[in-house]
């Protein structure tokens, strides 16, 4: 199947830079949808932010990055951005019923060749497909952040996805200039938050239990594994609420100890530091 114009739900951290690269390196037409105006105003003073960065550094020509916002289309309408659309990506919130949301209206309003896809970062892809009728269509595109730097994406499979499915969204995956790695089976966390958010949440049990200073834990991290940054900057650059999200799904999926989520964590993210979104988390954003 030739993908030709992508739909990305969702204007925020994720969202806008799947959009732009899918223009950016692609080269595909895309719709970004979200559902109120100051999200998308934002999301897309990020692109043109992030294209201004590339073309100062001469990755991309002022041209290109022209070009590259001329294919992105910002909308709230619905009917218009999934019009005609081959491959929706899904980037809302990491809410089921938000996310149901958006796969009911997805399933409702495209093509029943149409692929949907979701950057979840640990809600299960069969439970998402369960939302269509298409659940050999239903795949995880899950990228990382920042999205125009990272350069994986894990492909996952749901309980029901078929192979052709997998093989088109890894293309187009590739053809973004992504790497791409199959998770076969659809599991908590997949491959890399699996053995990233228990770190990060092992790394806050040494301060909540005064093992070692955030900066000192960071440092280690950075020189004695060579990380390019600490767990703790990671953390904040992430977002505590996102990575208690995750762990709670493996605390609740795995029913295992080894999962539970530090009480710093609960406690931080219950207190609004969430990280450097918020100005505040380990770190006080405000300051550097
Ligand atoms: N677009 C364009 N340029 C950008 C950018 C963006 N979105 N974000 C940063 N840059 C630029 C910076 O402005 C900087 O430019 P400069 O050299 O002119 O100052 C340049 O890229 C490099 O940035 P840094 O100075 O911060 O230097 P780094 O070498 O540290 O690179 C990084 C940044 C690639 C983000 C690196 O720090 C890194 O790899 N960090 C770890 C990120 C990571 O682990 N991400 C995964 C998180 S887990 C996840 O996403 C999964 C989820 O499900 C939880």
């Amino acid at each position: 199947m030739e993908v030709e114009k992508i739909t990305v739900v969702g204007a925020g951290l994720m969202g806008h830079g799947i959009a732009q690269m899918a223009s950016q390196v692609g080269g595909y037409h895309v719709s970004l949808l979200d559902v109120d105006q100051g999200f998308l105003d934002r999301g897309m003073k990020w692109i043109k932010q992030s294209l201004n960065k590339f073309v100062e550094k001469g990755v991309v020509t002022r041209e290109r990055a022209d070009e590259t916002l001329e294919r992105i289309h910002p909308t709230l309408n619905v009917e218009e951005a999934y019009k005609d659309t081959d491959l929706v990506i899904e980037a809302v919130p990491e809410k089921v019923e938000i996310k149901r949301g958006v796969f009911e209206k997805a399933d409702e309003l495209t093509s029943p060749e149409t692929i949907i896809a979701t950057n979840t970062s640990s809600i299960s892809i069969t439970l998402l497909a369960s939302f269509t009728g298409k659940p050999e269509r239903v795949v995880g595109m899950h990228f990382f952040n920042p999205p125009q730097l990272m350069k994986l994406v894990e492909i996952v499979k749901g309980k029901q996805t078929s192979d052709q499915t997998v093989q088109t969204v890894k293309t187009v995956a590739e053809k973004i200039g992504k790497e791409t790695v199959i998770v076969k089976k659809d599991s908590p966390g997949f491959i890399v938050n699996r053995i990233l958010i228990p770190a990060l949440n092992e790394a806050l049990y040494l301060l909540w239990e005064g093992v070692a200073e955030p900066e000192d834990v960071d440092k280690a991290i950075k020189l004695g594994l060579n990380w390019p940054m600490g767990p703790f900057k990671l953390l904040d650059y992430i977002g505590l609420d996102t990575a208690l999200s995750v762990i709670n799904v493996f605390f609740e999926e795995f029913k295992d100890s080894k999962y539970r989520p530090c009480p710093l964590l609960t406690q931080m993210v219950r207190a609004g530091l969430l990280g450097r979104k918020t100005g505040k988390g380990i770190y006080d954003w405000k300051k550097k």
